[in-house]
């Protein structure tokens, strides 16, 4: 069995393929995850799929055909296939005595969820399901609930350098030097020293208080507690909680092909009187992402796999990041169980 096609896009879990207010029911939209071509789309009872976007008659991509609420049709020779599970209903040339069963056919199937305001896709390691899937990623607290700030950027770059800024301590100070962010921070790092435990496919930065520093995060009252859980395959969810407030924000990575990943950046909330203040805040998201993005297309343009120096603790999570991802293509290869290797560790750095 194998964990990854090409370059290590890592296979076996779960994907944002995109915003679930972007999806109207009857919609249809095509897209691309780890290279396979998908055709995702909502049926008028609000359930979601994904389906493979290769008429399997043809080949013909399948976005090119109709979506009626009920069937998918292909465009080149009209078969149907149902939105309920991809199997083939109807084909329209066959006579009327063939005994061809048009239900031997089907389009691919992927598990599809509508989770939290994002629409997720599983892509397997094989061409079999496992028998148990893995558990959609959800930020704690927020049931059902959509993000107050959804924004996604496509980084022209794999999905390693795309998730690096999710746990590079080292590169803020120098990277998000907006003001809004934090004010001229390269020129007075502080020390900083954090616990962190192993979690499931990843890592976490034990709870801690917050101490002074990002501007956003008062909003949340006092005694503002932190945790942040980042893993494979390229996510990081942070968990805010102050005596008033909390909030979460989700970074997930969803790499498109080798070289082209999507960022997806969710943030949601529970003061209701920020909802004003929330154009200003999409805009601050996309202006912090596209700092990242800068950089990953200034990395990405000298070389494909640019060398790699971990130097003292700021860039041990980088390093634990790559570790956990070896681990868990040794484990589809050698189709045993991941092992998460990694064990309780305090860093310290200055950012
Ligand atoms: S290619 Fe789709 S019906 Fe022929
Ligand atoms: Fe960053």
């Amino acid at each position: 069995m194998s964990g990854t096609n090409q370059s290590g896009m890592l296979r076996g879990f779960w994907y944002i393929a995109g915003l679930s207010r972007a999806l109207a029911k009857g919609a249809t939209k095509p897209v691309t995850l780890l290279g396979d071509e998908l055709l995702i789309g909502r049926r008028p009872d609000g359930q979601v799929f994904a389906y493979s976007d290769r008429c399997p008659h043809r080949g013909m991509p399948m976005r090119h055909g109709s979506f009626d609420g009920t069937n998918l049709q292909c465009c080149y020779h009209g078969w149907q296939f149902s939105a309920e599970n991809g199997v083939c209903i109807h084909i329209p040339a066959l006579a009327d005595a063939d005994p061809t069963q048009p239900g031997r056919f089907r389009l691919r199937s992927y598990p599809c969820r509508d989770v939290q305001g994002n629409v997720w896709v599983y892509i397997p390691a094989g061409r079999t399901l496992p028998n148990t899937l893995p558990d959609v990623p959800q930020v704690p607290g927020f049931d059902g609930i959509a993000p107050q700030i959804a924004t996604t950027m496509r980084f022209p770059s794999n999905a390693d350098i795309a998730a690096y800024g999710f746990c590079d301590p080292a590169h803020p100070a120098f990277v998000h030097t907006s003001r809004w962010w934090k004010s001229k921070a390269g020129l007075k790092l502080r020390p900083k020293k954090k616990a962190f435990e192993p979690a499931h496919h990843g890592f976490r930065m034990k709870s801690h208080q917050l101490s002074g520093g990002a501007r956003p995060y008062r909003l949340m009252g006092t005694d503002v507690q932190v945790d942040v859980t980042i893993g494979l395959p390229g996510l990081r969810i942070e968990h805010i909680r102050g005596s008033r407030h909390s909030a979460c924000v989700l970074a997930a990575v969803t790499p498109v092909t080798e070289t082209t990943t999507d960022v997806h950046y969710c943030v949601y909330w529970t003061m209701p009187w920020l909802a004003p203040l929330r154009p200003f805040a999409a805009w601050m998201a996309r202006d912090f992402l596209s700092q990242d993005l800068d950089m990953a297309a200034k990395l990405a343009h000298g070389a494909a796999t640019p060398p790699m120096l971990f130097v003292g603790d700021p860039d041990i999570q980088i390093a634990w990041l790559m570790r956990l991802k070896r681990e868990y293509l040794a484990s589809q290869v050698e189709d045993r169980p991941f092992v998460n290797p990694l064990t309780e560790q305090v860093l310290e750095w200055k950012s």
